[in-house]
């Protein structure tokens, strides 16, 4: 036992002395030297003398030499009766000393998370289940005799007694059966940190996280080199802490139980990196089935998010996307899905003045609808005319009654849905009219005949499709992106609120969407609610500190039950680690993940995660600039070389798709899926229309007739 606060320098390779006197590095080192030593024992024609000399000339050598035990010793190590120094790094160790009579699966997973440095040791005792019956027998006898005792004096039971009888009894069966097995059990904890004030909070915290499951500890005190020595990779256990337990409650000491997350229902996410299982999951099973997904630019966002869509289709989730970089349209095109390219030029329109009819379930009064639709416009209005005063804001309120009134739409109306609705170009009309609200008609007139005339002030000609349909706003100005995906999404929400179906919506470049706080709400007001319309909202975001800047980042993350984070910056890893809870390992694998991995979490279940794509689904959601040129440069050799060029309707030609100037609902047919589809260099191949629609998408040798 180590005496107080004595300073042991180790030097390097002592003598005999000092050799026999430390256990654990010579006792790691004595057996390389025992094995020379043997072997110039055994030379043979040397007599006794000469060896001897030679084994204490052996012996002077090597002590000369620079060995492992110089190259990965401390400097110095000092022995405090209740912690021990090495090098400056202050260690203290503790044991357990009573359990409860509950123990929690997985009780110690919080210990492992726990974001300090620290080494833990288990040891396991089998005990002969012969031995511990004769015990136990021994005991059952006892108690049930002070229990006779007390009955016959007359005393009032003891229920303390009683229990340990009971719980006695039922062991000694459940050996008997074979049932459960009898150990005895230490656990000791060591603690590392610079100084000692720190390894004192670190203390407290800890005996606090245990005591608070009534798991009682004890610091190894004027025992702290043996508690140090017991928890290094050794297997010795010089504290010799040991408590019995039985099978069951040993089993919960396990610490790793959260890493599979394979179900039966569900789609593929990707590879278990803990264990190589696989994670398979039904985001629907959860609370509720949003999902946040974070990474740096180029780590594999889409990618994942369009796997996931493919995966989803395949057990009939309808899927809409609003896709700012234009990176959705080849998935679309393969799954038979429509193509919405809004922008200034095109003729696809959504009003945001249209007013859903009421949900069959749901009970309304008169002017419910028409009351939220004009709420939801002043918050559009607000991201288009910016800052407004409260007088404006009053202003644009009854402009908005009035306008609607106007056309016969009244607060009064139950399902004002048949009447048809106004437009932005009604609104500037009232507007301009009106006593003191010039201001607010000359900022609305750019979007009316200005320079932003014609895409939010004509009435909707698109419908919202089964199965894929992506909302393209890439051609949009940066400024109108905010406005478009408020429109978007409330039409969308209208669209989804009407009939009941599972649904996934995706919303990539979402923190563009966060910059604004209205149409930030608006998100936020959609993830809230999405679970009751069987709705699953995927927000795909790079920028980690936009999204985070906005007050409603915060609670759209909390109210997403799936969270992918792959790789990160280090500039955003300590903001998304307070955020995420995330220890200091899962920090380390976020920083070091490659493309395509990271961390994966579902509920209260994480694991590290690498997706992983079949070939065929790797042709269609890969945004690789040199895998797409290949596939186009492949159509374009199997468009001019196996098949005369197709005359393929000007809307559905793979060129006029992407140039178009105008937006294009594009219900892709025969002749475009042929147009677009996957082509693997060098064996070319072909989807045909029956394939298309059935993602992932396998590859067909040749080519059909009909597919030209
Ligand atoms: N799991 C994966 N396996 C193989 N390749 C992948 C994987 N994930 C992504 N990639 C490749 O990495 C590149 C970038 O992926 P992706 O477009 O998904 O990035 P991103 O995170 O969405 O970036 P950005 O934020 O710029 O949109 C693509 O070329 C894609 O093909
Ligand atoms: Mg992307």
């Amino acid at each position: 036992m180590a005496e107080n606060d004595v300073t042991t320098p180790v030097t390097p390779a002592a003598p005999e002395a000092a050799t026999q006197k430390r256990g654990i590095f010579d006792s790691l080192m004595g057996g390389l030297f025992n094995k020379k030593q043997q072997v110039s024992a055994s030379t043979p024609g040397v007599t006794d003398k000469e060896r001897a000399e030679l084994l204490a000339a052996e012996k002077i050598y090597q002590q000369g030499l620079a060995s492992i035990r110089d190259l990965i010793s401390p400097s110095s190590m000092e022995i405090r009766y209740d912690m021990i120094r090495v090098d400056g790094l202050f260690a203290q160790t503790f044991y357990v000393f009573t359990y409860p009579r509950y123990l929690d699966m997985n009780w110690l997973s919080p210990l492992i998370n726990f974001e300090v440095s620290m080494d833990i040791a288990q040891f396991i005792y089998p005990i002969d289940s012969a031995t511990i019956m004769k015990v136990l027998k021994k005991k059952v006898t006892q108690m049930q005799s002070s229990i006779h005792m007390s009955q016959e004096k007359g005393k009032t039971r003891d229920p303390a007694i009683e229990t340990a009888l009971e719980d006695a009894e039922q062991l000694r069966t459940e050996i008997q059966r074979g049932q459960e097995k009898f150990f005895q059990f230490a656990l000791y904890f060591t603690v590392y940190a610079d100084d000692e004030k720190k390894i004192k909070n670190v203390a407290k915290q800890l005996e606090s996280l245990l005591g608070g499951k009534l798991i009682l500890t004890r610091r190894a005190q004027v025992q702290s080199e043996q508690g140090f020595n017991s928890t290094l990779p050794l297997c010795l256990d010089q504290l010799d802490v040991v408590r019995n337990m039985n099978t069951s409650p040993l089993s919960t000491t396990f610490p790793f139980t959260s890493s599979t997350l394979t179900s039966n229902e569900g789609i593929l996410y990707g590879v278990n990196r803990h264990n190589d299982s696989l994670i398979i999951f039904d985001r629907f099973g959860l609370e509720n089935a949003n999902s946040v997904v974070f990474a740096k630019s180029g780590a594999g966002k889409s990618y994942a998010v369009k796997l996931e869509i493919l995966r989803l289709m395949m057990i009939g989730t309808d899927v809409i996307i609003i896709d700012p970089e234009n990176e959705y349209e080849s998935l679309a095109q393969t799954v038979g899905g429509s193509y919405l390219r809004l922008s200034l030029n095109s003729d696809r329109r959504i009003n945001p003045f249209d007013l859903p009819p009421p949900v069959a379930e749901e009970i309304i009064q008169p002017g419910d609808i028409l009351r939220q639709n004009i709420i939801s416009l002043l918050g559009l209005l607000k991201i288009m005319l910016g800052e407004m005063t409260p007088a404006e804001e009053g202003m644009l309120d009854k402009a908005l009654i009035d306008v609607y009134s106007i056309k016969g739409i009244t607060m009064d109306l139950l399902d004002p849905s048949t009447m048809t609705p106004p437009t932005m170009e009604d609104l500037y009309d009232i507007l301009s009219t009106m006593e003191g609200a010039t201001n607010l008609a000359q900022r609305l007139q750019k979007f009316t005949s200005g320079t932003y005339a014609g895409l939010f002030s004509k009435p909707t000609n698109v419908n919202l499709g089964t199965g894929l349909m992506v909302f393209c706003i890439r051609d949009l100005d940066e400024s109108l992106r905010p406005i478009a995906m408020y429109i978007i999404l409330n039409y969308i929400w209208s669209q989804v609120r009407r009939e009941l179906k599972k649904r996934m919506l995706v919303i990539d470049e979402a923190w563009s969407i966060m910059q604004h706080g209205d149409s930030a709400r608006f998100l936020f007001g959609l993830v809230k609610r999405a679970r009751k319309y069987y709705l699953g909202i995927t927000t795909i975001t790079q920028d980690v500190e936009d999204f985070f800047k906005s007050e409603f980042g915060k609670p759209i993350i909390t109210n997403s039950s799936m969270q992918l984070l792959l790789k990160q910056a280090p500039a955003a890893i300590d903001y998304l680690g307070q955020v995420f809870n995330l220890t200091e390992g899962e920090k380390y694998i976020l920083l070091n993940s490659g493309v395509g991995q990271g961390l994966f979490f579902a509920g209260n279940k994480h694991a590290a995660i690498q997706i992983i794509a079949s070939y065929g689904e790797d042709q269609i959601v890969t945004t690789n600039p040199e895998q797409i040129l290949q596939r186009k440069q492949s159509e374009k050799q199997l468009m001019e070389g196996v098949t005369p060029p197709p005359v393929a309707p000007a809307e559905t030609s793979a060129e006029n798709v992407s140039v178009a100037p105008v937006a294009e609902v594009v219900p892709v047919e025969t002749p475009a899926v042929a147009a677009m589809s996957v082509v693997v260099p060098p064996e070319v191949s072909v989807i045909t229309p029956e394939l298309a629609s059935v993602p992932p998408v396998p590859t067909v040798a040749s080519p059909s007739p009909s597919a030209n």
